[in-house]
């Protein structure tokens, strides 16, 4: 599918599903930046909508979506920033050959569109999935750290995130919906730049559902904690006495997400760190930010022009598996995310 027009301006438009959330609201407005005029935010509501000049849209009803895609005319990218029921949207966009970005961080959705890749390669389309902070920069910082020593037996996948920021609702329905999983690893201690040492609690992040498969590390562990010291304490010990896992009953998780937007008790930074390890040798990456919603978006903002503007192949793929992705974490320095180490042998604190 060609994108591109001989000046270099993408052929079509881009819908920005989710578009007027915390991420989609970064994302639509990077995009405007770069591509004005071609950039359509969707969502549920009406008034909204037509305020920002975009299109209703309701991930839950699949001919719906078809039919608000025949409205905006010609689609060259859709980006969901919103987790949809099933793969049927990525279908849709798919077999159309319209490319997708997937800001989802959900492993059963997300293998159901990597399931879909067949259909990207025959209508010449490609979806980007394992997009944004966790899973996004975590895949591409372990893909470093694997590299670093030659290929990792096992990665350690850490993130802090500030309890201060403003989360959106669909991510903190996920977070709640992530403490209501069995837990099978065991925490860990690590040293996180700007953070010291932190203790951080096995999450059921997408990432360490992929690597596995994309590099084919037998043992990646993603683990959490918050800026907030009190605050990690206190929601793990909630978890291990099993308080957590009434977050199954819809209504439980509804007022367990509510309650969560409400405290904000740290600040908006974040810290990821990825270590790999194989035999005695070791290596990490580690990089902070602020405002992990904000750099979600723009992380998905980069994808989206890579797809208008350059040369991705077909398919369905993780980031980490498309080498012109690779220098996002680079890409991201003029919005605030350091790198604070490179692949070298690991004397870090925490060990
Ligand atoms: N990969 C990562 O690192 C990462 C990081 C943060 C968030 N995320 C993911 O990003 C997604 C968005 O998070 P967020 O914080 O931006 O949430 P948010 O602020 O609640 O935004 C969700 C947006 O989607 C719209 N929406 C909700 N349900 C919809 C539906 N059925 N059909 C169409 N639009 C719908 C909402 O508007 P209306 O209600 O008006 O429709 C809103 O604009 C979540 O799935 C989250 O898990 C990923």
């Amino acid at each position: 599918m060609t994108t591109v027009k001989f000046d270099g301006t993408p052929a079509g438009k881009v819908l920005v599903v989710g578009g007027y959330g915390a991420v989609g609201a970064v994302v639509t407005a990077a995009l405007a930046e770069w591509f004005p005029g071609l950039v359509v935010p969707g969502g549920r509501d009406e008034v909204r909508v037509r305020r920002l000049g975009g299109v209703r849209v309701d991930v839950a009803d699949a001919e719906g979506f078809a039919h608000a895609l025949d409205e905006c005319g010609d689609v060259s990218v859709v980006v969901l920033c919103v987790e949809p029921p099933d793969a049927g949207i990525a279908r849709i966009c798919l077999e159309r050959g319209i490319h997708l970005v997937d800001v989802g961080a959900t492993p059963r959705l997300i293998d159901a569109v990597a399931d879909l890749h067949d259909v990207a390669v025959a209508a010449g389309a490609s979806a980007v999935l394992s997009v944004g902070v966790a899973p996004g920069l975590t895949n591409l910082l372990a893909r470093r750290a694997h590299e670093a020593v030659g290929g990792a037996e096992r990665l350690d996948l850490t993130l802090l995130l500030g309890s201060g920021e403003q989360h959106g609702g669909d991510a903190v329905r996920w977070t709640v919906e992530g403490l209501a999983e069995p837990v099978t690893a065991r925490p860990r201690r690590t040293g996180l730049p700007g953070y010291g040492t932190r203790t951080a609690h096995p999450f059921p992040f997408s990432d360490q559902h992929t690597l596995p498969r994309t590099l084919g590390v037998p043992e990646v562990t993603t683990r959490l904690c918050l800026d907030s010291r009190p605050l990690t304490a206190a929601l793990f010990a909630a978890r291990r006495t099993g308080l957590l896992s009434a977050a199954r009953r819809p209504g439980v998780r509804r007022m367990l997400t509510g309650a969560f937007r409400r405290v904000h008790l740290g600040g908006d930074g974040f810290a990821i760190r990825a270590d790999a390890r194989s035999g005695d040798r070791r290596a990490f990456w580690a990089l902070t930010g602020r405002g992990q919603g904000r750099i979600t978006g723009l992380v998905a903002a980069h994808v989206t022009r890579e797809l208008l503007t350059g040369t991705s192949p077909t398919g369905v793929h993780h980031i980490e598996q498309l080498p012109d992705l690779s220098g996002v974490p680079e890409t991201l320095a003029e919005h605030g995310v350091v790198l604070h180490a490179s692949g070298l042998p690991d004397r870090s604190p925490g060990r």
